[in-house]
């Protein structure tokens, strides 16, 4: 039996699995930021998850200006269906009133995640990187999180829209779906890499945003 080099190991296996397994310890260290654990264990308030709504709302502006124009070239990752930025703005809108843009405080590290985003999230493998991150995330854990923050903070639907994907059907077969869209792109073995590394960045951009929100909205001693 022939032994497979690494390289040609990591060409065979699926990207989307390549990306569950390189980021699985970034995702923990995400989960375990004391400001997101805090949030979910309703230590925290709703001025919390409206701060944390608007950081959220510059990162998809720029995630999803990338995705419109790659979607207008065909790239069969970049879809409306996701699209969030209507969905935080009306959260924004109903928790801070009609002119909430006034109110947005934005952190410096949610400035490097947007700027990090216009630079790299124009090309197919940067676009696929940050989408998994924010997407699959929103889909997953996302649904977790809101269950959480209605229970904690009672909030009701019409301030988590953000979590709720109106435009898909059902979101474990959309979740299946996007993975199989993501292992039909044809990228190189070092595109792949790439992107497995960026999505690793993106972690580190959420947690840069979660570690500024935490010194800005501390626990009640
Ligand atoms: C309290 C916080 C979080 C919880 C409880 C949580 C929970 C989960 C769970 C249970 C899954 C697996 C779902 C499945 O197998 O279908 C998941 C997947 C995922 N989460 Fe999180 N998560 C949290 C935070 C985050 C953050 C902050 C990010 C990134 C910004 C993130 C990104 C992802 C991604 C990309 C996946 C998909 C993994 C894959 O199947 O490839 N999560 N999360």
């Amino acid at each position: 039996m022939a032994v497979k080099t690494e390289t040609e190991t990591t060409v065979e296996t699926a990207l989307s699995a390549q990306l569950r397994e390189g980021t699985r310890e970034d995702h923990a260290r995400a989960e375990s930021t004391p400001f997101v654990a805090d949030l979910m264990a309703g230590r925290l308030d709703v001025a919390a998850y409206a701060d944390l709504a608007a950081q959220q709302h510059a990162v998809y502006v720029a995630l999803e200006a990338a995705g419109a124009a790659l979607g207008e070239r065909g790239a069969s990752v970049a879809l409306p269906a996701l699209a969030r930025v209507p969905a935080i703005e009306s959260d924004l809108a109903r928790l801070w009133g009609p002119a909430w843009r006034d109110r947005v405080d934005l952190l410096p590290a949610t400035r490097r995640y947007a700027e990090r985003l216009r630079e790299v999230a124009t090309t197919l493998p940067g676009y696929v990187a940050h989408a998994y991150t924010r997407y699959l995330g929103d889909l997953s854990g996302g649904q977790i999180i809101k269950r959480m923050l209605a229970r904690h903070y009672g909030l009701a639907d019409d301030v988590l829209a953000f979590y709720t994907f109106d435009a898909l059907e059902r979101i474990k077969p959309f979740k299946d779906e996007y993975r199989a869209r993501i292992d039909a792109l044809e990228l190189t073995g070092d595109e792949r890499r790439a992107v497995v590394a960026e999505a690793r960045g993106a972690f580190d951009l959420n947690r840069a945003v979660f570690a500024e929100l935490g010194a800005r909205h501390a626990p009640a001693p």
